[in-house]
């Protein structure tokens, strides 16, 4: 009696994790999948959004973490053409992994940061 007890309630707890999972599944479903939808982007809405979210609150202003400033034009495109942006949100190795204290970028947010570099960091 006690096991078939023990059974149900182990059967019920690996229901519940399933479900949740299946859940995180839906709620974001781009994370892991590989991104096919991003094939033009604007720094203006597309990149800073993105950098302005998950970036900006901690690398600009007077004293930027790490000395990393970002949050103008210039300053964003000087860390994307010494190849720290992308480094650093990619987790490339010998780069900190960006944003601290967020879970790394969906791929379609990395190629929406990837493609405005490949473009030659327009303005636009
Ligand atoms: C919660 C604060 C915080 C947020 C948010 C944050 N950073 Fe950082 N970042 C830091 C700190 C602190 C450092 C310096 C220590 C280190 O390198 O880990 C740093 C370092 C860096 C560096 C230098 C890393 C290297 O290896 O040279 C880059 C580039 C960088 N951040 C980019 C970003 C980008 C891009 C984002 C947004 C996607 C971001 N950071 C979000 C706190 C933050």
């Amino acid at each position: 009696m006690k096991g078939k007890f023990i059974l149900i309630i182990l059967l019920a707890s690996f229901g519940f994790t399933s479900c949740y999972y299946d859940k995180a599944d839906l709620l974001y479903p781009g994370a892991n999948a590989p991104c096919t939808t991003v094939t033009s982007v604007s720094y203006a809405q597309d990149v800073v959004p993105l950098l302005q979210q998950y970036c900006y609150s901690c690398h600009s202003g007077g004293s930027p973490s790490g000395g990393i400033a970002m949050g103008t034009y210039a300053t964003d495109k000087t860390i994307a053409l010494n190849g720290k942006l992308y480094g650093s949100i990619n987790y490339s190795s010998g780069f900190s992994p960006m944003p601290q204290g967020s879970p790394k970028f969906s791929s379609c947010q990395l190629a929406t940061v990837k493609l405005w570099i490949d473009n030659n960091t327009p303005n636009n």
